[in-house]
């Protein structure tokens, strides 16, 4: 079975944009392919944060994705930071990773003028993601397409280490991305992307009242200004998320509705609040079990971190020799 290997930022509770955008296509991957999915806590540093709220974002980010449907005996699911091998063969990358590309990337081109001190670490960035996906010697990657550039890097990273260090037969190949049906999902402002930073999400723990006080200002068509004006659905973002949560006889309806004014805002609204609710309520409840067990949270935790370790050791121990390092003995 080929290979996958996707990583998600520690930002505690999972929001209907990255569970559309990234872990749908995550869990539907665990039946053809042998998955390895990592909450990403060591690219969370890289970035101002608060430590006292970064283990509590990771353990709910891992409570998410079980919730989801991600499972943890057919993928291997593990925190970033539990298996030090990333940081090491990092290290390793830094060495043959080019500073002018990376100092060229768009993300962090983006993020450093939004910083007065900008970090080596957040400079490195798609060095460690590089170093993510190789440990694993991963195939494919499910990304958005925000991603495409830090895994083109990756693709540079494995081919210049191969031309130094596997002359005889490439030792890492050179991951493709699996892009997500799903196109980038619009925050409730209707302004940027779905985003945590920016409060504009509906989260996957909300329950139902908070769905509800959270779409009924939400932006629609903004040249629909009186009830009694046709709208166009292709014009409205929320049009876009009854495509995701409604059934194919409701969506067609909606965009009747609207078209002809059948239906002000509000009342389409109240169909996407139900269809959201029906949808959501399931994975809502089963989060809230996982939190009621912390315990076996915690040894899912550890297993995914055992499993991804005995790989991780492996391409270190292939690696660090054909860099010629001096063998380690046991200690
Ligand atoms: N940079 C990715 C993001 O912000 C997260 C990430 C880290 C990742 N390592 C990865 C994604 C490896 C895919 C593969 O979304």
């Amino acid at each position: 079975m080929h290979r996958v290997f996707s990583g998600i930022q520690p930002s505690g509770e999972l929001h209907i944009g990255n569970w559309l955008g990234a872990v749908q296509n995550w869990v539907a991957l665990q039946d053809q392919y042998q998955c390895v999915y990592c909450v990403v806590d060591l690219h969370a540093i890289t970035f101002p944060y608060q430590p006292a709220a970064l283990a509590a974002r990771t353990r709910e980010m891992v409570v998410g994705l079980l919730a989801a449907g991600i499972d943890p005996e057919r993928s291997i699911l593990f925190v970033q930071s539990h298996v030090p091998e990333h940081a090491e063969l990092q290290w390793l990358f830094t060495t043959v990773a080019p500073l002018g590309e990376l100092e060229r990337m768009t993300q962090f081109k983006d993020k450093a003028q939004r910083l007065e001190s900008v970090s080596a670490g957040l400079l490195c960035y798609p060095v460690l993601q590089a170093a993510d996906i190789l440990l694993y010697r991963a195939e494919a990657v499910p990304v958005g397409e925000d991603q495409l550039q830090h895994l083109e890097f990756t693709r540079e990273i494995a081919r210049r280490w191969n031309s130094l260090f596997a002359l005889d037969a490439p030792y890492f190949p050179e991951p493709r991305a699996l892009l997500t049906k799903a196109r980038r999902i619009m925050g409730l402002d209707g302004q940027s992307k779905m985003s945590k930073s920016l409060g504009n999400t509906i989260g996957l723990n909300d329950p139902p009242e908070v769905i509800w006080e959270k779409l009924r200002p939400a932006k629609t068509d903004p040249k629909r200004v009186r009830r009694t004006d046709p709208g166009t659905p292709e014009d409205c973002n929320l049009y876009d998320l009854h495509r995701y949560f409604s059934p194919p006889d409701a969506v067609t309806n909606v965009a009747l509705q609207c078209r002809s004014a059948g239906w002000g805002c509000l009342d389409c609204k109240r169909v996407l609040a139900d269809n959201m609710v029906k949808t959501l309520t399931p994975i809502r409840e089963r989060a809230a079990g996982l939190r009621a067990e912390p315990a076996r949270v915690d040894e899912v935790i550890a297993h995914g971190a055992r499993r991804a370790s005995a790989i991780a050791r492996e391409t270190i121990a292939q690696v660090t020799a054909r860099m010629g390092f001096l063998p380690r003995q046991e200690v």
